[in-house]
């Protein structure tokens, strides 16, 4: 190595820092296997690693200690071996060519043992002399029966008495979760130390530290340094409120953003005050997502909706912020089609009133008033993501499927389509509505379609509230008109479960009545925690914006090896011919470009080669009526 004094060292630990996991631990896993004890010992090891990361008790006792409960041998190590290289730290796997372009500069320093760390590091292009370890001693069959008890790196403050030795010129930059890493800084013979807390985060480690990694790029980051994506992603904060599902939190954490989840709603001012360092926020129908919000949050990038509506967020105000909307469109869709089929079953066979008479002890059993569902005309209004699910099942069931819908829509099976509302209503026993909730459906179905309908009609509507006159409804049920009824949605519907419920169904007989919860079971709230985040993060790694809600929908191709330009304007003329005059202007090698519009914004995303001025940069965001620049690479 030839050092000067600007030179840069990286001493880096390997139990829990490189690695996920603790080395002398996972070997315990594998050599205590069959054991009866193995549970007991295995807490005992950990209990021990744990005393020494806090810079409790004595190392040195502390490894003699684990050597022995261990009961290794030999032949267990290439084991551990390659259960460590699937183990490796994640934001170190990124990073591999950090680690291979400053290898003469990493060294590993580690009370762990040379045996199992240097064919995990060396794959990273990390040196073996560069490897700072105790090694294993083994009796005559391979046990391992201790350790080189000379080697520094076995006693206690070992970690300070080899980095005396090594005499290191230059800035020392010390990166581990473990108090004897902090010890190095202690001694005077680091510049800085930073807590990497990934894999383990110890509370006497932070206190002490002055620098916090919680993931490798972080630290790259914070130090200039190559790396491989365009940000850290811990530095990417999410907010998640309303108990959305804890699937969608696992799904942030793993790619590595800090979440923050808070079980309620939050009102407008509180959220204003939280929202200030949010990159993305997820939230449920209570959530008012205002301009005045969208004002306070500088660092939004994307909002999630868990839900299918999204009126409870400004829209508009959200695509001038440049922060994209995504919600969860299908992700309940089959919960509601199931309800409805197993209401239709119901009310044709008159379950609700045998029911309830069985509860007030009364056996009445006949046929009359109870079809079976087979052969019957369903008419189905509003063929979109729910109406089209029920057409296929009420088929498969054996139902005549009808379907009316404002727009052209493809037919499904045998389904019928109906050119007006009006001739489906007069030609289906069982009416379902499942239109959107557009202001003009409000009040489509009143005493005027009740009337046209066949007597004894089963209507059903697990839409939206406002789109059926509840009074007529009523009178059509008193009158016999409709025979059985279903309603989930309501004109007003309380605002929490202490509030009673009051509407003009309640008591009507063959009548059944839900609190919407049409969309809601357990498989749906996982869905949704999966279908929003997957969005999210698609988003923010590729720019991929399709089934975004404002934003203009772009499915891209993988970014591969060149760096993508994401740009992001108000609509007007002349955008793209700007942008493109600065790619020429710089001589920029444009490798894919691609652009869609709505109403209020235009969407570029340009993939370049990977070699230009970073003066574009500049120039691009400055572009008049530019919103957001980012880039990714
Ligand atoms: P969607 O948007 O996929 O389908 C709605 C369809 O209705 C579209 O094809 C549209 O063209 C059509 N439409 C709108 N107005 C119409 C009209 N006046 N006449 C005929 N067709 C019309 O919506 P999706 O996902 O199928 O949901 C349907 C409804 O179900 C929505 O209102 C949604 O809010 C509601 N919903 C209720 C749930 C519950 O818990 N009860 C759960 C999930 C959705």
């Amino acid at each position: 190595m030839l050092a000067t004094d600007t030179t840069k060292y990286f001493i880096i630990d390997f139990d829990s820092t490189f690695t996920k996991v603790e080395g002398l631990e996972e070997l315990a896993d594998i050599s205590l296997e069959g054991n009866e004890d193995k549970n007991k010992i295995l807490n005992q090891i950990a209990e021990i690693t744990n005393r020494g990361m806090e810079g409790k008790g004595s190392f040195a006792e502390g490894l003699k200690a684990r050597v022995q409960l261990m009961q290794a041998n030999k032949k267990h190590l290439s084991i551990l071996v390659d259960r460590l290289k699937n183990k490796v730290t994640n934001s170190v796997k990124r990073n591999r060519k950090f680690f291979e372009e400053y290898a003469d500069y990493i060294l590993i320093v580690s009370s762990g043992f040379k045996e199992f760390i240097v064919p995990v590091v060396t794959e990273y292009g990390i040196k073996e002399k560069n490897v700072y370890a105790n090694t294993f001693i083994y009796d005559e069959k391979g046990n391992i029966v201790g350790f080189d008890e000379n080697n520094p790196l076995a006693k206690d403050k070992g970690k300070i008495e080899l980095l005396r030795k090594l005499e290191l010129q230059g800035e020392v930059y010390v990166i581990g979760d473990g108090y004897t890493d902090y010890e190095i800084k202690e001694a005077g013979l680091a510049d800085k130390f930073y807590a990497f807390t990934e894999n383990v985060q110890r509370d006497a480690v932070l206190k002490k530290a002055e620098f916090i990694a919680p993931s490798f790029d972080e630290f790259l980051y914070q130090n200039n340094l190559p790396m491989v994506i365009s940000y850290p992603k811990n530095r990417i904060s999410v907010l998640v409120l309303e108990n959305i599902h804890p699937h969608a939190v696992k799904l942030f954490k793993n790619e590595g953003y800090s979440v923050e989840v808070i079980n309620s709603g939050l009102d407008e001012d509180e959220l204003c005050e939280k929202v200030k360092n949010t990159s993305i926020l997820c939230i449920r129908s209570k959530t008012q997502v205002t301009e005045k919000v969208l004002n306070h949050a500088q660092r939004l990038i994307a909002i999630g909706a868990f839900c299918i509506g999204t009126n409870q967020i400004d829209l508009k105000a959200a695509v001038k912020k440049g922060v994209a909307v995504f919600n969860a469109p299908y992700s309940n869709t089959r919960s509601v089609v199931e309800l409805v089929m197993g209401e239709i079953i119901m009310l044709m066979r008159n379950i609700i009133e045998k029911s309830n008479k069985m509860h007030n002890g009364i056996w009445d059993k006949s046929a009359k008033n109870s079809y079976e569902i087979r052969g019957k005309k369903l008419g189905i209004v509003g063929y979109g993501n729910i109406g089209t699910q029920l057409s296929v099942l009420a088929e498969a069931m054996g139902m005549e499927v009808y379907y009316y819908d404002i727009v052209e829509k493809l037919q499904l099976g045998n389904a019928k389509k109906c050119h007006t509302l009006e001739e489906l209503l007069q030609k289906v026993d069982v009416i379902s509505l499942h239109v959107d909730g557009r202001p003009s459906n409000k009040n489509m179905i009143t005493t005027r379609h009740f009337d046209m309908m066949k007597d004894g009609v089963i209507f059903i509507n697990l839409s939206r509230g406002h789109v059926v006159d509840i009074d007529a409804l009523a009178q059509a049920i008193k009158s016999g008109k409709v025979r059985g009824a279903a309603a989930d949605v309501f004109p007003y519907e309380p605002k929490n479960n202490q509030e009673e419920f009051v509407n003009v169904l309640r008591g009507l007989p063959n009548v059944i009545l839900t609190p919407h919860i049409g969309g809601s079971t357990e498989e749906a709230q996982y869905n949704i925690a999966d279908f929003v985040p997957n969005r999210i993060i698609e988003y923010i790694n590729t720019g991929n914006t399709f089934q975004s809600v404002n934003f203009p929908n772009i499915q891209l191709p993988e970014l591969v090896n060149a760096h993508r330009f994401m740009h992001l304007h108000e609509n007007v003329p002349g955008i793209l011919a700007q942008i493109n005059q600065i790619f020429a202007k710089h001589h920029i090698n444009i490798l894919g470009q691609y652009l869609k519009t709505n109403e209020q914004v235009g969407y570029v995303i340009t993939d370049v080669d990977k070699k230009y001025d970073k003066d574009v940069i500049n120039e691009l965001k400055n572009i008049p009526h530019t919103i957001k620049f980012r880039t990714l690479y």
